[in-house]
């Protein structure tokens, strides 16, 4: 998978994306991450990449041209699968969705800063809107890092262990049971019984139970999703 990431501060991005499982799935080819900075897209003299807004409203506003133009330039180098734009309007991120972009080739994201981008990119070169929850973020860098780490993730060879993105909470729509290891006392406080059993059946039948009852505590509305995804 490829991922291109059109921002005015790559900076912001370097960090996430060379640690831990981002960092070893690059390593591996499985994924290629290219941050892109905006500017240099820019016809402006001074790179600018910001204009007034037409409606009069107060903030700036991200100008057509050197996104039409950044979008444009990776478009005539590949065929992408969806061009992303980071905004608190857009769908909400879940595990189905990352799930689903997990299974493209090549993906745009394009991230907002400002009072936005001109509404002309959003109509006609941006294919999908993605928030990362109901709060407003000064940028959609933070944004971007959520979604490419959600997703690359769930890439074939990522994960140490193969099965263990199966296991992760939402992956069913339920939470993901919970995790003991060594000591299996500590402090007075004990491991539950059934986990040092070593029977795998009891094992499993405890684990989905528990999954269950943490979903129905915690996040019942989980539940009535059942089958919608
Ligand atoms: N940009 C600003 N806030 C955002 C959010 N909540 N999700 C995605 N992009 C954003």
């Amino acid at each position: 998978m490829r991922i291109d990431i059109i921002t005015v501060l790559p900076e912001l991005l370097q960090s996430p994306f060379n640690h831990s499982i981002i960092k070893r799935a690059k390593e591996k080819g499985i994924v290629e991450i290219e941050l892109h900075n905006l500017r240099d897209y820019s016809n402006d003299k001074h790179k600018r990449v910001d204009d007034y807004a037409f409606s009069g409203d107060a903030g700036m506003v991200m100008t057509i041209e050197p996104l039409f133009n950044a979008i444009e330039h990776l478009k005539s180098q590949r065929k992408y699968d969806e061009i992303i734009y980071t905004s608190p309007d857009g769908q909400m991120l879940n595990q189905g969705k990352s799930n689903y972009l997990s299974t493209l080739n090549n993906l745009i994201i394009l991230c907002g800063h400002y009072k936005g981008i001109d509404q002309r990119v959003r109509d006609h070169l941006v294919t999908l809107e993605i928030s990362i929850g109901d709060y407003v973020l000064s940028g959609g860098e933070l944004a971007a890092a959520v979604i490419t780490d959600s997703v690359v993730r769930l890439l074939p060879g990522a994960l140490g262990d193969e099965t263990s993105a199966l296991t992760d909470s939402f992956q069913d729509n339920l939470l993901a049971p919970p995790v003991y290891s060594r000591p299996a006392e500590f402090n007075g406080w004990k491991v539950p019984d059934i986990l040092l059993s070593g029977n795998d059946a009891a094992i499993d039948k405890w684990k989905f139970e528990q999954s269950l009852e943490r979903t129905k505590r915690l996040r019942p509305e989980l539940l009535q999703d059942w089958g919608d995804e």
